[in-house]
């Protein structure tokens, strides 16, 4: 899995894809391949190992074509090699596909083929979907199309695919399952991606496929229409709407600083104003969430509400629970999407099922989406990637307006997620009667002046946290506590640590400390602890004391104007103080560049940490 590029039409395929995948790096990925096919129909496939720039040199010069697709590729099968980077290839080196997702029958589909006198020249599971295709064509298919539309028949798991052949080639074939992909409109031009990233540059109207949709693309001509089941009728082709990708480039792009991550970090204020811009009636205490009023009578009569999310975005749903109990009373559990699919929850209509995702392409939690409709629990989003698969199998949702996220590590996406929890509790708390006007009133002027807030702590601390991160850079160990609103904090702040720094990094919740990992401390294991001035302050202070009795080197994260904490560790963070439900929105920044910080300090490829992907579009 990662990212798909394809190009036909009147510009240089080769380039144009090249161009495409530089954009899709910041998904992360292990090696990468592009197959050309020019007009009289001559191919060119070339693939490389590490970076893009390896796949460059072997281009150069690069080749004219007129069709191209293209492939980053992250290893799920197979190791990362040259011969299993993508495209893949049939016996005669005529089909050629990349693709994005998982063929769970690929063992069965390749035996069967091997059978067959096919012959296999990589371990992944995608090369066997170019055998397929290649069969369906010696067994009578009448095009690419209608061949890839025969294999895909055979295939049980996920795909996204863009799939060329050199008997075709004014063809270019996309066709999707559980995998995004989508079509970029130009002028007798058109592009399949898998992230409107990679096509941002060269149109800003799309066309995003649905699940068991095929695109069939030519330089003049786009057809789409569902996969049909064998022995079907062809019915008529789908008419489906143009959406218009309203960020640009520059966007994308790094803006003056060093990494994505930093630039993302640094863009806390506005993230928190877009997040919240006209969905306020402060002085009414009122919060308007248009993407949920479709939903509100189902809303108002839920029971119970289970948040669902991985990561980053489960630890801001954790926060989340706490929101929606206290603004709203409603009674919520969380889970990971991934044990959430195989968990025995009880659910019905009165049940409500969150999604949080920043990409809206977790495998996971479209998993656990589905499973909640299976139980006929209403499913809600709060997604930040636009026309993303979540948002498209959600009841209602709501935007993050964070833009795009390209660093692999989340941070901007986990404030703006936060923000629109805030929301989404105090609305519903409303809706519901559980939360008056003159009780919500004082917490939406005060989320209104989070921007300014996030905007200080970055103007003033960041030379602190640097020299801070410079004390500790050497060290290999790292416990992060807190308390209620700060526990998922100090989780969130671990993980970013050991994402990153490649730092071994445990979050834990203060109490806890006393059951078990306290035994670890020592002078050489650090302790970073979230204590803003909030409701269990005192009760943080006293871990405090006990980590010091232990000889731990304490980092602490307080409120502005706290002059007791400085007695009783080494360093001391600050964030300014706002009520302890806000807290989070502000306190993750501090960690968010300690970890960057260390990070740089450690020479490492921030933007892109080892072994990890920016969407996991796999279980
Ligand atoms: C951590 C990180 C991941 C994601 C997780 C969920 O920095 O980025 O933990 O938060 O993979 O991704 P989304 O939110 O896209 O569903």
């Amino acid at each position: 899995m990662c990212g798909i590029v394809g190009y036909i039409g009147k510009k240089n395929a080769t380039r144009t894809v090249l161009e495409g995948l530089k954009r899709l790096e910041y998904r992360g990925y292990d090696s990468a391949g592009i197959a050309a096919i020019n007009a009289s129909g001559d191919i060119f496939l070339k693939k490389a190992v590490g970076k893009i720039v390896s796949l460059e040199k072997k281009l150069n010069p690069i080749p004219s074509s007129t069709l191209a697709i293209a492939h980053t590729r992250w290893a799920t099968h197979g190791e990362p090699t040259v011969e299993n980077a993508h495209p893949h290839t049939d016996c005669k080196n005529e089909i050629f596909v990349v693709h994005n997702g998982i063929i769970e029958n690929h063992e069965k589909i390749r035996a069967a083929l091997l059978r067959e006198g096919h012959t296999f020249c990589s371990s992944t599971d995608t090369e066997v979907l170019a055998h397929l295709i290649e069969r369906c064509i010696a067994f009578g298919a009448s095009d690419l199309a209608e061949a890839v539309e025969q294999a895909v028949r055979h295939v049980q798991g996920t795909f996204g695919l863009a799939v060329i052949y050199s008997r075709e080639p004014a063809v270019l074939v996309g066709v999707r399952r559980g995998s995004p992909l989508l079509i970029g409109l130009g002028k007798q031009e058109y592009m399949l991606a898998s992230d409107a990233s990679a096509i941002v540059g060269k149109t800003r109207r799309v066309i995003y496929l649905n699940d068991n949709e095929m695109a069939v693309l030519t330089p003049f001509s786009k057809k789409i229409f569902h996969l049909l089941r064998s022995g079907a009728r062809r019915k008529k082709e789908l008419k489906k709407p143009v959406s218009m990708i309203d960020w640009s480039i520059e966007d994308s792009q790094k803006g003056g600083f060093d990494y994505f991550m930093e630039k993302e970090i640094f863009e806390a204020p506005s993230v928190i104003e877009n997040a919240l811009r006209g969905r306020i009636i402060a002085r009414k205490g009122e919060v308007k969430l248009g993407g949920l009023d479709a939903v509100r009578n189902r809303l108002r009569d839920s029971r119970r509400l289970i948040i669902v999310a991985c990561g980053t975005s489960y630890f801001a749903g954790l926060i989340g629970k706490y929101l929606f109990e206290t603004f709203a009373g409603l009674p919520t559990d969380i889970a990971y999407s991934s044990e959430f699919r195989y968990q025995p929850s009880v659910m019905d209509k009165n049940t409500t099922v969150l999604a949080i995702s920043q990409s809206g392409e977790t495998a996971d939690t479209l998993g656990a989406i589905r499973e909640a409709k299976k139980r006929r629990a209403l499913t809600l989003g709060i997604v930040n990637v636009v026309g993303s698969s979540v948002t498209r199998e959600v009841d209602a949702g709501i935007y993050n307006y964070a833009g795009p996220e390209i660093a692999v590590a989340s941070t901007k996406a986990f404030i703006s997620q936060l923000s629109v929890l805030v929301l989404a509790a105090i609305y519903l708390g409303r809706m519901r009667g559980f939360l008056s006007s003159e009780k919500s009133a004082p917490i939406l002027q005060e989320l209104l002046s989070l921007p300014g807030q996030a905007q200080k702590i970055l103007e003033r601390d960041v030379h602190k946290i640097k020299e801070v991160a410079r004390v500790y850079k050497n060290h290999n160990n790292f416990l992060y506590i807190g308390r209620k609103y700060s526990w998922p904090v100090a989780l969130e702040g671990a993980l970013k640590l050991k994402e990153i720094s490649y730092i071994h990094a445990e979050g834990y919740a203060s109490g806890e400390m006393k059951h078990g990992p306290i035994a670890l401390i020592d002078k050489h294991f650090p302790v970073l602890v979230v204590s803003p001035r909030d409701s269990v302050y005192t009760k943080t202070l006293s871990n405090i004391q006990e980590l010091k009795a232990r000889g731990a080197k304490i980092i602490a994260l307080a409120s502005e104007g706290d002059t007791e904490i400085g007695h009783h560790v080494d360093h001391v963070m600050t964030i300014p103080k706002v009520r302890e439900e806000l807290s989070p929105i502000l306190s993750v920044i501090p960690l968010q560049l300690f970890a960057y910080h260390m990070a740089v300090l450690k020479d490492h490829d921030v933007d892109k940490p080892r072994n990890l992907a920016k969407s996991v579009t796999v279980e």
